[in-house]
Parts: C-alpha cells; structure tokens; sequence
C-alpha cells in the first residue's frame, strides 16, 4: 500500500464532503445525531494531519443549503454540535496557527450559534497557518448566483464593467475569493460511497481529482486521508495537454522534428 508523502505532489487544497453520519449510527442502532457527534470528533485528527502533510487549505463540507430540509431535531442537535466543536477546539486551533473562516449562508444561522461562531472566526481569523474553511450552509450554486448578482450590483453602482469579467474577477466575487490561488480545489475527497458532488464547490473544483470512498466520515482517520493523497499523487493531471509523454511517443515526436 503506497502512503502519502510529504512533498511537492502534496495537494495545497483539499475539499472534505463529510457524509455518511447518520448511516453509519443507524447502522449500529443508535440516533443520527450520535454519528454527527462521533464525525465531528473526526476533525480534529484529520486537520492536524492535513498540517503534518504540508497542506495548505482543507475545505469541510458540514452543512448544505438542501440540508435545511432536515426535520427540525436533527438540525438542533447538528446546532449544538458545532457550538461544542467551536468552544472546544478554539484554542488547539489557535494554538496551532490554524485559520478558521466560514463559507455559506450564514445570516441563516440561528442568533445563538453565531453568537459562538462570530468571535471565534474573529480570533482565528487572523492566523496565517492552514487555512481551514467550514462550509456551512453552502451550496455552490446559490454561492456563484449571489457573486453574479454582486457583480452586476457593481457593474449598475459604476464600479464594475461587465467587459472587464473575466474567471480571476469573478472567482474574486465568491465565497472562497480571499483564498486567492489557493481557492481553486486540487482534492475532493467524498466519504460513504455516494459518488456525487451535492451542490460543492462546482467553479472551484473545475480541474480538482475525485477520491470517493466507502468509509463513512465518522471512521474516516489520518489513514484515510493518507490513501486519498497517495492516490492524488498517482494522478496524472493534464490540464487539457497531454500529459507526461510516453518514451516511445517521445522518440517519434524526436523524429519528427
Ligand atoms: C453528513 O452525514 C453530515 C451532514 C450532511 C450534516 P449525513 O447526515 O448526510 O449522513 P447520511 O448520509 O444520512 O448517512
Ligand atoms: C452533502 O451531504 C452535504 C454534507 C456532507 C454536509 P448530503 O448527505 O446532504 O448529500 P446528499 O443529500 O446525499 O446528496
Ligand atoms: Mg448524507
């Protein structure tokens, strides 16, 4: 089994859809909520890895736009558990640099979860280590409406043209436009076995590697992150060129010119 090493091949961003919690409680007889809390836990392990890897953005997908559809209990129980997440891993966060920011919807967030989140996104904010963004009631589509709609807001303030848009301007107008180069995924990484995108990053993701695997999130483990890298490595990413030329296509090509 070939590892993950540390290294150049290292993907700088990797994007983390963390599915499969309330299957794998269900599964052993417990309540959803109990795979949400046992996932969550799963987080702390997996961005200290993703340090120890060198890199350098780690996208966590908590929280759809779609998952707003949820009953009632469930949504409450998720609620709490990131406001336990927050007041519980802050100061590891901060302590290893780490800076949190978050991407969605979040004046849906009820007042009493940003009254946990809005402070810590302020302390963690500023930090300069990984960049580690929760996306929380995200979808993407919703996301690159709303940079369309911002744009063309500027364009009719004057302070836009729409002659000037282009893919780097407009990247700057979503949720992930303070990422800079780094807003452009390399990795997604999806838990469960379903193999499908579910509104995620669909711009930024445009020339990311896929890893599904069948491990729900709340078993997936530094190993598991380590077998996705290494198969991320193994990746031959072309970019539209073609690639690493073959030894025998290469003396042809020789021979041509
Ligand atoms: C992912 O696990 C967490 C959230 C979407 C909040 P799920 O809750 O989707 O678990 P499954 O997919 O139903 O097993
Ligand atoms: C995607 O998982 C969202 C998160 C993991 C937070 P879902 O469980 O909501 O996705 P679908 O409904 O199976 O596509
Ligand atoms: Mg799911």
């Amino acid at each position: 089994m070939t590892l993950a090493v540390r290294g150049p091949a290292i993907p700088s961003h990797v994007a983390i859809i963390m599915d499969g919690n309330g299957r794998w409680a269900q599964k052993r007889g417990h309540p959803r909520a109990f795979g949400h809390i046992r996932g969550a836990s799963r987080i702390k392990p997996i961005v200290e890895h993703a340090q120890r890897l060198g890199i350098r953005a780690l996208t966590l997908y908590a929280f759809s736009t779609e998952n707003w559809n949820r009953p009632q209990a469930e949504l409450d129980a998720l609620w709490k558990i990131l406001k336990k997440f927050l007041a519980k891993e802050e100061a590891h966060l901060a302590k290893n640099n780490v800076r949190l920011r978050v991407i969605g919807e979040i004046e849906r967030l009820g007042s009493d979860v940003r009254q946990v989140l809005d402070p810590v996104l302020e302390r963690l904010g500023h930090n300069t280590g990984l960049q580690l963004t929760f996306a929380v009631s995200y979808g993407s589509q919703r996301e690159i409406v709303r940079a369309a709609r911002h744009f063309a807001m500027d364009c009719v303030g004057g302070k836009r043209n729409p002659n000037e848009l282009d893919e780097g301007l407009f990247g700057r107008y979503l949720w992930t436009g303070d990422l800079g180069e780094l807003s452009q995924v390399d990795l997604v990484i999806r838990t469960s076995g379903e193999i499908r995108i579910s509104n995620f990053l669909l711009w930024q993701a445009a020339y990311a590697e896929f890893y599904f695997t069948d491990t729900c999130w709340p078993d997936f483990g530094p190993e598991d992150l380590d077998l996705a890298v290494a198969s991320f490595q193994r990746r031959d990413r072309r970019f539209g060129g073609i690639g690493k030329v073959l030894k025998n296509d290469r003396s042809a090509l020789d021979k041509r010119t």
